[in-house]
């Protein structure tokens, strides 16, 4: 692995950084999402639930920190990088599922169907991928063209064709089943990638990037985006239940198909490290400040949760 001499420094620099904006992202999400006042109550209870439970708020995270290298107005950040986060809650919800992983903790606490039972998991990751898209078009900007564009990136990424819900149906059909090195990557790009990837772009897209800006950064985001799941995977083996507030193991137990299933623990850990330093060299291909979403993209290889 290459050594940067700022290593240290941006390792330390990131998680204050994050610790702003998780601060920041969840008084937005407050306000977005609806009340545990308005009825019905264990609707709204649950969605709140699931979404203040916890997370590293990383893609929301990655839309606001490309925003601001491109000077992108909060107002506009903010709204979209929730969005980014509701959608994501819901695919955790619906992920642990009886049908699905039948996972019983998820960011350290009981899974929302554990909590509130499973009719009301499914509608509360329905509600929280509908209040998704009833952010996204309620958000107030001057660019209505570039509004409907973002819409238009984050419908993509959260459908069925290279996009998450696509990814969700291979992991699901391929368990227990042998897998190729080529069908593992379009499943982890779909299931876990298309949206990271978004993330970036969104953000990109609202601080007016130019098309070389966007296709570099697009890059970085794909790279990062494998990276993530192959570190998840890498985690699932390696960290404790504790460390990732989810249970450790559950791969291997459920016959998952995953980069270390396929590669093991050394050829995993060898394609993260890979995809970050070719996520680092994208970001910097835009000649522009992107220290800290390199610093991201080796967080999220380096990360234990
Ligand atoms: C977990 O995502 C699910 C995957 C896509 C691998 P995160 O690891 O980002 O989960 P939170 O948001 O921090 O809980
Ligand atoms: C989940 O992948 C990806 C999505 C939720 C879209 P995993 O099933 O590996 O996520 P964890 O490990 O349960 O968080
Ligand atoms: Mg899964
Ligand atoms: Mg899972
Ligand atoms: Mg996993």
């Amino acid at each position: 692995m290459t050594q940067f001499p700022s290593k240290t420094k941006a390792l330390s620099e990131i998680k204050e950084y994050f610790q702003q904006k998780i601060r920041q992202v969840d008084q937005w999400l407050e306000q977005l999402l609806p009340t545990t006042e308005q009825t019905p109550a264990t609707i709204h209870e649950a969605m709140r639930y699931s979404t203040f439970a916890g997370g590293k708020r990383l893609r929301p995270i990655l839309t606001i920190a490309t925003g601001e290298i491109f000077g992108a107005p909060e107002q506009e950040l903010l709204p979209v990088a929730c969005s980014l986060e509701m959608i994501h809650t819901y695919s955790l919800i619906h992920d642990d599922l009886p049908a699905m992983d039948n996972d019983d903790l998820r960011r350290g606490m009981p899974t929302c169907h554990i909590k509130f039972g499973e009719a009301l998991a499914i509608l509360a990751g329905d509600a929280l991928l509908t209040q998704a898209f009833l952010t996204l078009a309620d958000y107030s900007t001057a660019n209505a063209e570039r509004k409907v564009r973002v819409l238009s990136e984050i419908a993509h990424a959260a459908a069925t064709t290279k996009a998450l819900i696509g990814g969700q149906v291979l992991d699901i059909q391929f368990e227990g089943k042998p897998i190729t090195g080529p069908m593992l990557e379009e499943i982890h790009r779909a299931k876990t990638g298309a949206l990271i990837r978004c993330a970036v772009r969104v953000g990109a897209i609202i601080g007016g990037a130019s098309d070389d800006d966007l296709a570099a950064l697009t890059e970085y985001g794909e790279k990062a985006g494998l990276a993530f799941q192959v570190a998840d995977d890498l985690l699932d083996e390696i960290a404790t239940s504790e460390e990732l507030g989810k249970t450790a193991g559950k791969d291997a137990a459920s016959h998952k198909a995953t980069y270390t299933a396929l590669y093991g623990l050394a050829g995993a850990r060898q394609m993260a490290d890979r995809l970050c330093e070719e996520a680092m060299a994208a970001a910097q291909r835009t000649g522009k400040e992107t220290q800290l979403l390199e610093a991201i993209a080796r967080f999220i290889v380096e990360r234990r949760s």
